[in-house]
């Protein structure tokens, strides 16, 4: 279609204006381009390298964080050592247009909170064809840009000057010890002049008055061949978007020296009296009109140029008959000013100009055509016309049709998503959805504002203008907001609980309350209502307080007539005496609606559990507040600490030792992958297995407790965002944490690990002289399988055989290789004595 400069035609005025052209200008060339709204297709983003399938080019899309990978592009840093600049990788966006850019944004990788990597900076390479590669700059010649300073805020740059290109690539500025991931957006809009470069001479430096005043192209991208001062191949000032001022000793931009705006020659070099000037199109056009912004401050020796002749060239050669256009001189007005030359529907992709002198000094600041495209069906006569009429029709109905199967498609797929996103939520840790949805809300919101990004077309209307509405701030505000809920959280787990992977050790009664990961496979326990009985308040009389969470408090209690109210027979499960001591868990009143969900979830699940090696549920109290549910007491507590080396109170030398002879502690390991296999025959995946969450009774009787259900105190929404803290890493398998797979086989993996402490005595910490950086880079390497993957050493007194026949085929790379709960059980009986 047309391109028409309606803005440029409808509100220019000599003087004046500047500032309502200009909030047009900014309000229209600052869009997405579609990293984040999807209008960039994946085939369209590429990159020199990529760490794994899961972090290639197509993740690097800002505040888009769902989908099947993991959260962003990410280099593969480790293959190959890095050039001195630290740029050898880079994440290419093409455009498939050229387009006016003047802002990017850059964003780490956070994934549910497991990304912790972010470029601090980078560098933006830039093409209008795909072959020659201009590096961006700032005005004062500074390439490196300040990137990111954690994971997930986003940080935007304002492109100073700004670019016009079809691909950008963002090189991440790193030293060879760094993880890089990035994600992007550009902002702008199409670039529709057409312009792919021009020709000029370069400008010259005037002395005025005693004052240097450059009036060089100092923005040029092109080439400049030094000893004729030929600037080609680029594009520059004359093409910027700001406008000089009147008076070209001041800029619009703060800082720079004088003339920094226009581009001027002096007439004494010049001695044909004209400055000639090339410009090359992307193709051929049919134009309209030329604007050329000159300086007119005749009581300094500038004038506008007197006369213009332009040569077109739409084949080989330029054609004969230039067109000229002369203008009086303006002796009154010193204002700058645009200039439009009629350029009489001339066809061509190339035009060659001659500005003449009409001073001793012409300066122009921009350069903008006109044009529509060239319409080689022009002439049609009638007879044709009922044809042409008829294709359109035709065109037209066909395209309706495809905005309807988009449409449609569109609709089909947000149900499949609504779909996968419940699978996901049940069966896997979900991947963050709140933000994504809340970002692209805001860039929906953005680009309602000021049109659909599908039209968004930039209009060069330019300079700057100190009130102007900055559209980046609206965007801005939503990280922050996205933040304070953040924070909230951060807060909120960090009062009552502590950080599950650097304290692992958290007593059996509060453990419930500590950490937020989902861990139940709700299908299989939704359905009927829980079967459990109200157990009257009044029979639990208070003995201690066991343990208190965030939202809850563990008290020791005794239970009059329990093993009258519970219609089993409780003595399978050990239980005899009365009255009964157990542990009572109550849910404070004031707990908010999550947590009060949750622990009526936790109700449901631990209600069907009935295994010996499971804890039971034996009552509850939910008729009245405060809620509570009441297990059976453990009175040893959690086998982590009472495995680990003696505590002088409650454990005596040789009861130790007692503990620590090997068949003891196989026959505790027995007990859990008993009650492991009971959950996985449920198809239940505990998720968090470890000593800790192992409860010890009478006679070394071993119980799994803690379903994680109270962890899903910060379900729903937000414990994805403050993931990272509470994970259990040291215990995942490298696919939980990568790819947020949560099977039985990953809690097979998580036994092996238990079984290394058992067989250490819980007497440190799984891989404890790793950060937990290194805990997750060692993941990486059990991902990728290059023999770089550390394991656990084995314990002094494993056996070599349990070692590297049973723990070591519990983190066996493929899932599916790594042996069942009932072969783990065999082969430990057979290794017991
Ligand atoms: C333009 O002139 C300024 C001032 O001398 C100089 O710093 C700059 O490098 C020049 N730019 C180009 C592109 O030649
Ligand atoms: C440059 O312009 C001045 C003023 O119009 C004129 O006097 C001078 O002769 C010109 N010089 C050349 C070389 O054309």
């Amino acid at each position: 279609g047309l391109i028409i400069f309606r803005l440029m035609i409808t509100l220019y005025h000599p003087e004046g204006q500047s500032c309502l052209l200009n909030q047009l200008q900014v309000e229209i060339c600052r869009y997405p381009l579609g990293m984040t709204g999807g209008q960039i297709q994946d085939e369209d983003i590429s990159a020199s390298s990529q760490w794994s399938e899961s972090t290639a080019a197509r993740f690097g899309r800002l505040d888009f964080d769902n989908g099947d990978g993991d959260g962003a592009w990410c280099p593969n840093t480790m293959s190959e050592p890095q050039l001195s600049d630290g740029l050898k990788e880079y994440l290419q966006v093409d455009l498939r247009s050229l387009h006016f850019i003047t802002l990017v944004g850059t964003q780490g990788r956070h994934a549910d909170g497991m990304g912790k990597e972010f470029a601090q900076r980078y560098r933006i390479n830039y093409s209008r064809d795909g072959n020659s590669w201009m590096g961006w700059h700032d005005r004062k010649g500074r390439q490196v840009i300040e990137g990111n300073r954690n994971a997930y805020d986003v940080v935007l740059k304002d492109l100073e000057p700004p670019i016009i290109a079809r691909f950008v690539r963002f090189m991440p500025v790193t030293d060879h010890s760094m993880f890089v991931c990035m994600r992007v957006e550009l902002y702008g809009c199409e670039w529709l002049d057409g312009l792919i470069s021009y020709s000029i001479p370069d400008g010259q430096q005037m002395v005025y008055s005693g004052l240097s005043v450059f009036l060089n192209d100092s923005v040029y991208d092109g080439a400049s061949a030094e000893r004729s001062e030929m600037l080609t191949k680029g594009l520059g000032q004359l093409t910027d978007g700001t406008w000089g001022l009147d008076d070209f000793l001041h800029s619009n931009i703060y800082g720079m020296w004088p003339g920094y705006d226009y581009v001027g020659w002096s007439n004494e070099s010049f001695h044909r009296g004209y400055v000639e000037t090339i410009f090359q199109f992307d193709h051929v056009r049919n134009f309209t009109t030329m604007k050329v912004h000159c300086s007119n401050m005749f009581s300094r020796g500038v004038r506008m140029f007197r006369k213009v002749t332009c040569f077109f060239q739409s084949g080989s050669d330029y054609e004969g008959d230039p067109v000229t256009f002369r203008q009086a001189d303006d002796d009154v007005n010193q204002a700058a000013r645009f200039v439009t030359v009629p350029l009489g529907d001339r066809t061509a992709s190339a035009i060659k100009c001659r500005f003449h002198f009409n001073d001793l000094w012409m300066l122009i600041s921009e350069v903008a055509f006109q044009s529509g495209n060239y319409d080689p069906t022009h002439k049609v006569d009638d007879s044709n016309t009922r044809i042409l009429i008829g294709c359109l029709v035709a065109i037209i109905a066909i395209l309706l049709t495809i905005i309807v199967i988009i449409l449609w498609r569109q609709v089909w797929q947000k149900m499949l998503e609504k779909a996968s996103r419940r699978m996901l939520d049940d069966e896997l840790t979900a991947r963050l959805a709140v933000q994504t949805q809340a970002f692209s809300f805001i860039h929906s919101s953005l680009s309602s504002e000021g049109g659909s990004t599908s039209n968004s077309t930039y209009e060069r209307i330019f300079p700057l203008c100190a009130d102007y509405q900055e559209p980046s701030r609206l965007i801005r505000k939503l990280p922050e907001f996205a933040h304070t809920s953040c924070k909230a959280i951060a807060a909120n787990i960090s009062e009552g609980a502590p950080h599950y992977a650097e304290a692992d050790i958290i007593s059996l009664q509060e453990s419930s309350d500590s950490y937020s990961i989902t861990a139940v496979n709700m299908n299989l326990f939704s359905g009927s209502d829980s079967s459990m009985r109200e157990f009257p308040r009044e029979k639990l009389t208070f003995k201690e307080k066991l343990g208190e969470g965030q939202f809850g408090e563990v008290h020791l209690c005794e239970a009059e007539n329990m093993l009258d109210f519970v219609d089993e027979d409780l003595s399978l499960a050990g239980i005899d005496e009365s009255p009964l001591l157990v542990a009572v868990k109550t849910l404070r009143e004031d707990a908010n609606k999550n947590a009060r969900n949750d622990f009526l979830k936790e109700i449901r699940i631990m209600s069907r559990l009935r295994d010996p090696n499971i804890v039971l549920l034996l009552a509850v109290c939910v008729d009245t507040d405060p809620l509570c549910m009441i297990t059976e007491y453990m009175e040893n507590g959690d086998l982590n600490q009472f495995l680990s080396p003696p505590n002088p109170q409650t454990k005596s030398g040789t009861e130790q030792r007692q503990i620590s002879r090997y068949g003891k502690l196989i026959s505790m390991a027995v007990q859990i992958t008993s009650g492991m296999k009971y959950l996985s025959s449920l198809n239940f995946v505990h998720r968090d297995l470890a000593t800790r969450n192992c409860l010890v009774g009478k006679n070394y009787t071993i119980k799994i407790a803690d379903f994680g259900m109270s962890r899903n105190l910060y379900r729903g929404d937000y414990y994805r965002i403050q993931g990272r803290a509470v994970l259990p890493i040291r215990w995942m398998s490298w696919e939980s944490i990568l790819l947020g797979k949560f099977t039985t086989a990953s809690d097979v993996w998580a036994f092996g690990v238990t079984l290394w402490e058992i067989l250490t005595l819980c007497k440190e910490q799984p891989y404890c002289h790793l950060s937990d950086e290194q805990v997750i880079e060692n993941t990486g390497e059990f991902f990728r399988d290059q023999g770089k993957q550390v394991y656990l050493p084995k314990p002094p007194r494993c056996p070599d055989a349990v070692y590297s026949d049973l723990m070591l085929s519990c983190w066996r790379r493929n899932a599916k290789q790594r042996p069942s709960f009932q072969e783990i059980q065999t082969q430990l009986l057979e290794s017991s004595p």
